[in-house]
Protein backbone atom coordinates (compact mmCIF):
# COMPACT_ATOMS: atom_id res chain seq x y z
CA UNK A 1 0.00 0.00 0.00
CA UNK A 2 1.05 3.53 -0.69
CA UNK A 3 2.49 5.26 2.02
CA UNK A 4 -0.31 8.74 0.50
CA UNK A 5 -2.92 6.21 1.91
CA UNK A 6 -5.50 8.35 3.84
CA UNK A 7 -3.10 11.41 3.93
CA UNK A 8 -5.43 14.67 3.24
CA UNK A 9 -4.25 16.28 0.44
CA UNK A 10 -4.72 19.54 -0.81
CA UNK A 11 -4.09 20.84 -4.73
CA UNK A 12 -4.67 24.18 -6.07
CA UNK A 13 -5.20 23.95 -10.44
CA UNK A 14 -6.39 25.83 -13.16
CA UNK A 15 -6.23 29.81 -14.04
CA UNK A 16 -7.87 32.26 -12.33
CA UNK A 17 -10.79 34.67 -13.83
CA UNK A 18 -10.17 38.63 -12.17
CA UNK A 19 -13.46 40.66 -13.01
CA UNK A 20 -12.98 43.74 -15.00
CA UNK A 21 -17.21 44.14 -15.19
CA UNK A 22 -19.66 41.88 -15.27
CA UNK A 23 -19.02 40.38 -18.81
CA UNK A 24 -15.29 40.76 -18.67
CA UNK A 25 -12.30 39.22 -16.90
CA UNK A 26 -8.08 39.08 -17.16
CA UNK A 27 -7.21 35.44 -17.40
CA UNK A 28 -4.21 33.63 -18.53
CA UNK A 29 -4.24 30.53 -20.94
CA UNK A 30 -3.35 27.34 -17.98
CA UNK A 31 -5.98 24.44 -18.80
CA UNK A 32 -5.70 22.79 -14.94
CA UNK A 33 -4.29 19.67 -16.42
CA UNK A 34 -1.20 19.84 -14.80
CA UNK A 35 -2.94 19.85 -11.12
CA UNK A 36 -5.61 17.83 -11.83
CA UNK A 37 -3.18 15.01 -12.98
CA UNK A 38 -1.70 15.52 -9.52
CA UNK A 39 -4.83 15.44 -7.98
CA UNK A 40 -6.08 12.03 -9.75
CA UNK A 41 -2.59 10.54 -9.04
CA UNK A 42 -2.36 11.10 -5.48
CA UNK A 43 -6.31 9.60 -5.22
CA UNK A 44 -5.20 6.67 -7.03
CA UNK A 45 -2.62 5.94 -4.69
CA UNK A 46 -5.94 6.40 -1.57
CA UNK A 47 -4.85 10.07 -0.67
CA UNK A 48 -7.65 12.00 0.35
CA UNK A 49 -7.44 14.60 -2.08
CA UNK A 50 -9.11 18.19 -2.02
CA UNK A 51 -9.12 20.06 -5.23
CA UNK A 52 -9.62 23.72 -5.83
CA UNK A 53 -9.64 24.40 -9.21
CA UNK A 54 -9.78 27.82 -11.10
CA UNK A 55 -11.97 27.92 -14.24
CA UNK A 56 -11.51 24.83 -16.25
CA UNK A 57 -13.03 23.21 -18.64
CA UNK A 58 -11.68 19.79 -17.90
CA UNK A 59 -13.23 17.29 -15.93
CA UNK A 60 -12.34 15.34 -13.05
CA UNK A 61 -12.17 11.62 -12.00
CA UNK A 62 -13.39 9.79 -9.23
CA UNK A 63 -10.24 9.24 -7.12
CA UNK A 64 -10.63 12.82 -6.19
CA UNK A 65 -12.82 13.35 -2.93
CA UNK A 66 -13.83 16.73 -3.19
CA UNK A 67 -13.86 19.35 -6.30
CA UNK A 68 -14.40 23.17 -5.19
CA UNK A 69 -14.68 25.39 -8.05
CA UNK A 70 -13.59 28.61 -7.73
CA UNK A 71 -13.17 31.79 -10.11
CA UNK A 72 -10.66 34.28 -8.64
CA UNK A 73 -7.60 35.03 -6.92
CA UNK A 74 -9.41 36.06 -3.52
CA UNK A 75 -11.98 33.02 -3.63
CA UNK A 76 -9.12 30.67 -4.83
CA UNK A 77 -7.70 32.12 -1.05
CA UNK A 78 -10.83 32.02 0.75
CA UNK A 79 -10.93 28.29 -0.42
CA UNK A 80 -7.61 27.36 0.63
CA UNK A 81 -7.87 28.98 4.08
CA UNK A 82 -10.73 26.54 4.90
CA UNK A 83 -8.67 23.57 3.65
CA UNK A 84 -5.38 23.69 4.58
CA UNK A 85 -5.48 23.36 8.37
CA UNK A 86 -6.81 20.20 7.48
CA UNK A 87 -3.93 18.89 5.18
CA UNK A 88 -0.61 16.99 5.38
CA UNK A 89 0.49 17.73 1.81
CA UNK A 90 -0.36 21.25 -0.37
CA UNK A 91 0.45 21.24 -3.80
CA UNK A 92 0.24 24.45 -5.61
CA UNK A 93 -0.25 23.92 -9.59
CA UNK A 94 -2.56 26.65 -10.12
CA UNK A 95 -1.33 29.75 -12.31
CA UNK A 96 -3.02 32.25 -10.37
CA UNK A 97 -2.91 36.07 -11.50
CA UNK A 98 -0.67 38.19 -10.07
CA UNK A 99 -2.74 41.28 -10.38
CA UNK A 100 -6.36 42.03 -10.10
CA UNK A 101 -8.51 45.17 -11.25
CA UNK A 102 -8.46 47.35 -8.47
CA UNK A 103 -12.16 48.42 -8.79
CA UNK A 104 -14.37 46.13 -10.66
CA UNK A 105 -17.15 47.89 -12.58
CA UNK A 106 -20.97 47.13 -11.58
CA UNK A 107 -22.07 48.08 -15.22
CA UNK A 108 -20.64 47.16 -18.38
CA UNK A 109 -17.59 49.53 -19.49
CA UNK A 110 -18.90 51.19 -22.79
CA UNK A 111 -16.41 51.95 -25.52
CA UNK A 112 -16.58 55.86 -25.00
CA UNK A 113 -13.00 56.85 -25.72
CA UNK A 114 -9.92 56.23 -27.52
CA UNK A 115 -8.02 54.64 -24.59
CA UNK A 116 -9.08 52.87 -21.67
CA UNK A 117 -6.86 52.55 -18.22
CA UNK A 118 -7.31 49.55 -16.26
CA UNK A 119 -5.50 49.94 -12.57
CA UNK A 120 -4.78 47.20 -11.10
CA UNK A 121 -3.45 45.85 -7.91
CA UNK A 122 -1.49 42.74 -6.20
CA UNK A 123 -3.22 39.75 -5.42
CA UNK A 124 -2.39 38.10 -2.34
CA UNK A 125 0.30 35.29 -2.66
CA UNK A 126 -1.72 32.50 -1.71
CA UNK A 127 1.42 29.84 -1.15
CA UNK A 128 3.35 32.77 0.65
CA UNK A 129 0.24 32.94 2.81
CA UNK A 130 0.38 29.02 3.38
CA UNK A 131 4.21 28.88 3.59
CA UNK A 132 3.83 31.24 6.41
CA UNK A 133 1.54 29.37 8.25
CA UNK A 134 3.33 26.13 7.69
CA UNK A 135 2.91 23.89 10.47
CA UNK A 136 5.98 20.85 11.07
CA UNK A 137 3.45 18.40 9.85
CA UNK A 138 2.72 19.62 6.70
CA UNK A 139 4.83 18.94 3.56
CA UNK A 140 4.08 22.47 0.72
CA UNK A 141 5.19 21.86 -2.49
CA UNK A 142 5.28 24.84 -5.25
CA UNK A 143 5.23 25.55 -9.01
CA UNK A 144 7.52 27.78 -10.72
CA UNK A 145 7.23 28.79 -14.07
CA UNK A 146 11.23 30.33 -15.25
CA UNK A 147 12.22 31.49 -18.95
CA UNK A 148 15.19 32.87 -17.40
CA UNK A 149 17.47 32.28 -14.82
CA UNK A 150 15.37 29.34 -14.32
CA UNK A 151 17.11 27.44 -11.51
CA UNK A 152 18.49 30.57 -9.32
CA UNK A 153 15.14 31.95 -9.50
CA UNK A 154 13.09 28.56 -8.72
CA UNK A 155 15.60 28.08 -5.21
CA UNK A 156 14.58 31.68 -4.38
CA UNK A 157 10.79 30.63 -4.38
CA UNK A 158 11.17 27.67 -2.31
CA UNK A 159 13.04 30.02 0.06
CA UNK A 160 10.55 32.50 0.06
CA UNK A 161 7.38 30.83 0.22
CA UNK A 162 9.04 27.91 2.99
CA UNK A 163 8.03 25.48 0.65
CA UNK A 164 9.83 21.74 0.72
CA UNK A 165 9.98 21.19 -2.87
CA UNK A 166 9.81 23.28 -6.10
CA UNK A 167 8.43 21.82 -9.75
CA UNK A 168 10.64 23.97 -12.19
CA UNK A 169 8.22 24.23 -14.98
CA UNK A 170 11.08 25.38 -18.03
CA UNK A 171 9.48 27.39 -20.58
CA UNK A 172 12.50 27.13 -22.87
CA UNK A 173 11.37 23.73 -24.20
CA UNK A 174 9.27 24.80 -26.80
CA UNK A 175 6.76 21.62 -25.76
CA UNK A 176 6.26 22.24 -22.51
CA UNK A 177 3.35 24.46 -20.92
CA UNK A 178 0.53 26.14 -20.49
CA UNK A 179 -1.02 24.88 -24.30
CA UNK A 180 0.95 21.43 -24.59
CA UNK A 181 0.28 18.01 -23.62
CA UNK A 182 3.78 17.37 -21.83
CA UNK A 183 5.98 19.24 -19.46
CA UNK A 184 9.83 19.25 -19.02
CA UNK A 185 10.16 19.47 -14.49
CA UNK A 186 13.12 19.59 -12.76
CA UNK A 187 12.05 18.55 -8.74
CA UNK A 188 14.18 21.07 -6.25
CA UNK A 189 13.86 19.76 -2.65
CA UNK A 190 15.08 22.04 0.32
CA UNK A 191 18.09 20.41 0.74
CA UNK A 192 19.23 21.30 -2.49
CA UNK A 193 18.76 17.95 -4.46
CA UNK A 194 18.02 18.57 -7.88
CA UNK A 195 16.36 15.67 -10.37
CA UNK A 196 16.09 16.15 -13.88
CA UNK A 197 13.08 14.67 -16.16
CA UNK A 198 12.79 14.67 -19.95
CA UNK A 199 9.69 15.82 -21.90
CA UNK A 200 6.91 13.80 -21.16
CA UNK A 201 3.29 13.71 -20.77
CA UNK A 202 1.48 15.51 -17.87
CA UNK A 203 -0.03 12.57 -16.59
CA UNK A 204 3.41 10.67 -16.67
CA UNK A 205 4.48 14.13 -15.22
CA UNK A 206 2.23 13.82 -11.91
CA UNK A 207 3.83 10.20 -11.71
CA UNK A 208 7.18 11.45 -11.45
CA UNK A 209 5.82 14.27 -8.43
CA UNK A 210 4.23 11.81 -6.76
CA UNK A 211 6.48 9.65 -6.64
CA UNK A 212 8.93 11.73 -5.43
CA UNK A 213 6.87 13.20 -2.36
CA UNK A 214 5.86 9.56 -1.76
CA UNK A 215 9.74 8.92 -1.35
CA UNK A 216 10.95 11.63 0.34
CA UNK A 217 8.37 12.71 2.64
CA UNK A 218 5.32 9.95 3.61
N1 LIG B 1 1.01 31.32 -6.40
C1 LIG B 1 -0.06 31.46 -5.53
N2 LIG B 1 -0.72 32.66 -5.46
C2 LIG B 1 -0.36 33.70 -6.24
C3 LIG B 1 0.72 33.57 -7.14
C4 LIG B 1 1.38 32.36 -7.19
O1 LIG B 1 -0.39 30.50 -4.81
N3 LIG B 1 -1.04 34.84 -6.13
C5 LIG B 1 1.75 30.04 -6.43
C6 LIG B 1 1.60 29.25 -7.70
O2 LIG B 1 0.53 28.34 -7.62
C7 LIG B 1 2.96 28.54 -7.80
C8 LIG B 1 3.92 29.50 -7.16
O3 LIG B 1 3.12 30.34 -6.34
O4 LIG B 1 2.97 27.35 -7.04
C9 LIG B 1 4.77 30.30 -8.12
O5 LIG B 1 4.04 31.22 -8.82
P1 LIG B 1 4.70 32.09 -10.01
O6 LIG B 1 3.60 32.90 -10.59
O7 LIG B 1 5.50 31.23 -10.90
O8 LIG B 1 5.73 32.97 -9.30
P2 LIG B 1 5.59 34.26 -8.44
O9 LIG B 1 6.03 33.86 -7.08
O10 LIG B 1 4.23 34.87 -8.61
O11 LIG B 1 6.72 35.21 -9.05
P3 LIG B 1 6.88 35.87 -10.51
O12 LIG B 1 5.50 35.99 -11.10
O13 LIG B 1 7.52 37.14 -10.18
O14 LIG B 1 7.77 34.93 -11.27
Amino acid sequence: MSSLHGVRCLVTAGPTYEAIDPVRFIGNRSSGKMGIAIAEELGRRGAKVTLILGPSSLTVNNYVDQVIRVESADDMLEAVKLVMPEAQLGIFAAAVADYKPVKVESQKIKKNDDQYMLKLIKNTDILLYVGSQKRSDQVLVGFALETQNELENAKKKLVKKNLDMIVLNSLNNPKSGFQYDTNQITLIDKNNNIVYFELKTKVEVARDIVNSIETNFF
